[in-house]
């Protein structure tokens, strides 16, 4: 987000959905930044903002380095909300104590509210909150008073009302908390009585200006996957800098059916420099015989960039990398206070050195249908906006254990016929992602009398918002019953198909 001064600002103390506390805060189109807990009070004071909102973490506040910021942000008159290690700091630097608990709360828990105060303003008084944690409030400061409870944690919410301090144990941004919109939406509204003052449009003109400014007259490559994301990137590249931006397309071998042959001819339409690299032999030799998920990642990740650095000699002098990496690459990846899920190969992949002075990613601190929002803002058609998501990795991550080309051409086979009948039965739109994994599992089977001893075709489908959790999609039984028969039908070595009917968490979107 660019800086403006006056909004809503997100100290971040390393939890796993600090970004979506700022989208939820941007869904009520008031103006907000993410900022790291770091940054000095001086500089918190100069962005005058208007409420801040402290995040969740890991760490306990006793801990010698849990994250903290200067108690005297208390007493500048300004809003605060925190939320879950965010409540807990605001108790332990106002005077009162935290304790560990004797058992993790974890999960949808039913809450009362008190719902005499602004923050819990037309709430109805029971409800389920969505908890994650170990420590709990004790004992509240001075001056301050309950406002929710659960069975396990009798201080699930307090506030001093009068000081507009706030803090929540639960967290308000998960929609599993029934009410946690009209939570964040009170806290802005009735608390920091905040007028609504920003549009995903504002995002695309101050990005657009932003680029302008950070690139100049340099040179820019971009990697276009045909993915909405690097494609929405690429997009407000082309109308920040025109024909300084030079796309490449890299065929890695792990794409889907046709998919190579399609983005070619989908870029045609716009009129943006863009280079096809064909380097499906040289990803595959190097992903010979790797199984581990990291490991295909990291190599992935490396080779892009290689292969980048190369094209990027061709156009000559090249100053920047841009990258479609979003939101949940970035946390999924690691942030310093957060834990590692995955590396996801535009972020945590990159290898040490890398031949550009910068990295250029507009859209870090968007979620996926705020990406696409902003896909559509800039013109770009339905068809590839709505695009299901696919993987930096590609099908390396979808051919479970080691890769050969004809694992790969296996699965692209039943991947396409999933995806096809999928669209035919005009799923393609309700389901956030579907697509098929080669397990690396055997079992045995009769075919026309003859015992067949082949792989076994998992189907993934998962219905999600941001792609940060997700459940699995209920796909009518009879449509499955259709692909599993097409797919073993049509597909040699196959004589097996499962559903996944795994949610995250605790299981993730792709298997590896
Ligand atoms: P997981 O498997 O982590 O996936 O639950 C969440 C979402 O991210 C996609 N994904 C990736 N996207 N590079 C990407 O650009 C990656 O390395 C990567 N790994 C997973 C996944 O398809 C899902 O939409």
């Amino acid at each position: 987000m660019s800086e403006r001064k006056g909004g809503i600002l997100v100290l971040d103390f390393g939890g796993q959905y600090n970004q979506l506390i700022a989208r939820r805060v941007r869904e009520a189109e008031v103006y907000c930044e993410v900022l790291p807990w770091t940054i000095p009070l001086e500089e918190i004071l100069a962005k005058e903002p208007v409420g801040i909102i402290f995040t969740g973490g890991p760490k306990m506040v006793y801990e010698e380095n849990a994250p903290r910021v200067s108690a005297e942000l208390f007493g500048k008159g300004i809003p605060i909300l925190g939320i879950c290690y965010g409540a807990q700091l605001s108790v332990y630097l106002l005077g009162g104590k935290v304790a560990a608990s004797d058992h993790r709360e974890y999960g949808k828990k039913a809450i009362n509210f008190k719902v005499d105060n602004p923050l819990f303003k037309n709430l109805k008084d029971e409800s389920f909150c969505w908890m994650s944690h170990t420590s709990r409030v004790e004992k509240m400061p001075d001056d301050f008073e309950i406002i929710a409870s659960t069975d396990h944690c009798p201080i699930a919410a307090f506030a001093n009302i009068e000081a507009k301090i706030y803090g929540v144990q639960f967290h308000p941004e998960v929609v599993h908390t029934e009410e946690g919109s009209k939570i964040l939406s009170n806290f802005l509204f009735e608390v920091c009585e905040v007028e609504k003052n920003w549009k995903m449009g504002d995002f695309v003109s101050a990005s657009i200006e932003k680029l302008k400014s950070q690139i100049g007259n340099e040179k820019v490559i971009c990697a276009l996957s045909g993915g909405v994301d690097s494609s929405v990137a690429a997009m407000l590249l082309h109308k920040a800098i025109g024909k300084n931006l030079h796309c490449i397309f890299v065929d890695n071998g792990l794409l889907r059916k046709n998919e190579a042959l399609e983005v070619v001819e989908m870029f045609k339409a716009y009129d943006l420099n863009l280079t096809k690299v064909d380097a499906a032999d040289l990803f595959l030799d190097k992903l010979k015989g790797i199984v581990d998920p990291e490991e295909k990642r990291k190599i992935i990740g490396e080779q892009f960039i290689r292969v980048f650095e190369k094209a990027a000699k061709e156009v000559g002098k090249v100053k920047f990398l841009a990258q479609g990496t979003i939101y949940p690459d970035v946390i999924e990846s690691g942030t310093k206070d957060a834990a590692v899920i995955k590396s996801h190969h535009n972020v945590g992949g990159l290898p040490d050195v890398v031949d550009f002075d910068e990295i250029v990613e507009p859209m870090r601190d968007l979620f996926k249908d705020e990406v696409r929002e902003v896909g559509r803002l800039l013109g770009l058609p339905g068809h590839l906006v709505d695009r299901q998501p696919f993987p930096g990795p590609g099908l390396s991550i979808r051919v479970i254990g080691a890769i050969e080309k004809e694992k790969l051409e296996i699965l692209r086979e039943a991947d396409f016929i999933y995806r096809e009948e999928i669209a035919k039965a005009g799923l393609n739109k309700s389901i956030w992602q579907y697509f098929a994994v080669l397990t690396n599992l055997k079992t045995v089977g009769v075919m026309g009398d003859e015992r067949t001893y082949l792989y076994t075709l998992a189907l993934r489908g998962v219905t999600s918002v941001d792609g940060m959790t997700a459940d699995w999609a209920r796909i009518p039984l009879e449509i499955l019953a259709v692909i599993s028969n097409r797919i073993v039908n049509e597909v040699n070595q196959i004589n097996r198909v499962v559903y996944d009917i795994t949610s995250k968490p605790p299981a993730t979107i792709e298997w590896e």
